[in-house]
């Protein structure tokens, strides 16, 4: 009996045993994992996420959605990454917008870094000095090729540290250029020299019109001054006795009469241009049978014709039509006919030829005249452009004639060309809009 309670106790107490193990086992592997889950895998989720987001992938998330389980570090390294996502595509629109603004901005920049090599060139500034990019960046600016004038305005600001602005003039495949240059220094808040940016402005076409602009106010002075000298001169000497020879008187009186004649058509043809240049002013577009128009102007020109022995000759499609103001489009065929008229030696003919073509009419007025040289023919649109100044005074010319074709022709939006061999003849052609009924 006792052997046998002695034998008991001890397996039962085994047993117990064992089985308090395994429970004692199986709590911890359970407590275990519970704290794995909740303490443990979330942060090899955040340092994950972590390392993916110190590579630059900013879209990365702590994905873990254990539910029930709530760790602070995850959603604080969601929010952190969220925040990091926001500012890298505000800092990429940023960027976008700035690369846009310098590509835009209509003016040529030029960055040079601390260690004088080019950071940046807009291709605004690579077409005004014909250069290709790839050959710019990074190198030394004194090697890459700039114009040697700009080349000298950045060493410049190099030395004196100030802003310069200047003037300079560019050759480039497309000719000469004339550029207003601004260039400083970039200084940082602590004083630290950081490089120079270069901004660079075509300025050619302005200058251009302040050269016409001052051509054109010494030319009207002039224009205006040989009648008025010629008619005091003139009155003058009759004042002085002149008036009691009555043949002199006479003669004297003519020039005066002329002279004041040409006065007058300068100031109208002045009139008229500053007119028709002002802007808004608009013609009255109507349909207009070209036929009549060139009849219309041919006879407005005739008078001049016969002691002249000239003869015009005209060719023109009945049945064509086009969109102009009929007054304005008389005004261009006389201007171009008396210039045939005038350019050319008696006995010659003129040719106006009408037709049509792509959408527009084409008018012709051919001559057999004098011709212009070639060099002249870009010019000759231009207010009191003439080719042979004298000649063409002689003629009573003011040399305001084409530049008013020119505008009219605009204003209709059509265009006019010439094309002329010196001594063979001249043929002036306007185009102009169809009208369709
Ligand atoms: N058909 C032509 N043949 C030869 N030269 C011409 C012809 N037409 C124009 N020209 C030249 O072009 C210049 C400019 O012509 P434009 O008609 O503008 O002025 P203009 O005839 O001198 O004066 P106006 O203002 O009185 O017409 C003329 O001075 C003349 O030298
Ligand atoms: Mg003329």
């Amino acid at each position: 009996m006792a052997a046998d309670e002695t034998g008991v106790a001890p397996t039962r107490f085994l047993r117990l045993l064992v089985i308090t193990f395994a429970i004692a086992f199986i709590v911890t592997v359970i407590v275990f994992h519970r704290l794995t889950e909740r303490y443990i895998r979330p942060i090899d989720l955040v340092a994950d996420t972590t390392i993916e987001l110190a590579k630059g992938n900013y879209s990365a998330r702590a994905g873990w959605t254990a539910p029930g389980i709530q760790i602070g570090l995850v959603t604080a390294v969601n929010a952190l990454a969220r925040n990091l996502q926001e500012m890298d595509s505000m800092r990429e629109t940023e960027a976008e917008r700035l690369e846009t603004l310098i590509a835009n901005m209509g003016s040529g920049l030029l960055m040079i870094g601390r260690n004088s090599e080019i950071s940046m060139a807009n291709t605004f500034f690579l077409n005004q000095i014909g250069l290709k990019e790839d050959r710019l960046i990074g190198s030394p600016y004194k090697a890459a090729r700039l114009p040697d004038a700009l080349v000298t305005l950045i060493d410049t600001v190099s030395v004196r540290e100030k802003p310069v602005t200047e003037q300079i003039d560019i050759e480039t495949d497309k000719g000469s250029h004339t550029m207003a240059v601004y260039s400083a220094p970039v200084i940082d808040k602590h004083g630290g020299w950081l490089g120079i940016v270069v901004v660079m402005h075509d300025i050619s076409e302005l200058i251009r019109l302040e050269r016409i602009r001052k051509d054109f106010v010494a030319n009207v002075s002039h224009e205006l001054r040989t009648p008025v000298t010629s008619i005091r001169g003139f009155s003058e000497t009759l004042m002085d006795g002149a008036i009691h020879d009555q043949e002199a008187a006479m003669q004297f009186l003519d020039i005066i009469h002329n002279e004041s004649g040409r006065l007058e058509m300068l100031i109208e043809d002045l009139l008229d241009l500053s007119k028709i240049e002002k802007e808004g002013y608009t013609i009255r577009l109507q349909t207009v049978r070209v036929e009549d128009v060139i009849g219309r102007s041919i006879s407005s020109v005739s008078g001049r014709l016969k002691n002249r022995e000239m003869t015009i000759r005209s060719v023109c499609p009945p049945d064509l039509f086009v969109m102009a103001d009929p007054e304005r489009l008389v005004q261009v065929l006389v201007n171009l006919l008396s210039n045939a008229v005038s350019y050319s030696k008696p006995g010659t003919h003129i040719k106006v030829t009408a037709t049509e073509s792509a959408g527009m009419a084409s008018i012709s007025v051919a001559d057999q005249g004098i011709g212009i040289p070639a060099e002249e023919l870009p010019r000759l649109f231009e207010r009191f452009y003439r080719v042979d100044r004298a000649r063409s005074r002689d003629s009573g010319g003011t040399g305001l004639g084409l530049s008013i074709v020119k505008h009219i022709m605009e204003l209709h939006n059509g265009t006019i060309s010439v094309e002329s061999e010196p001594g063979k003849g001249s043929t002036f052609t306007i185009n102009i809009p169809l009208s369709h009924q």
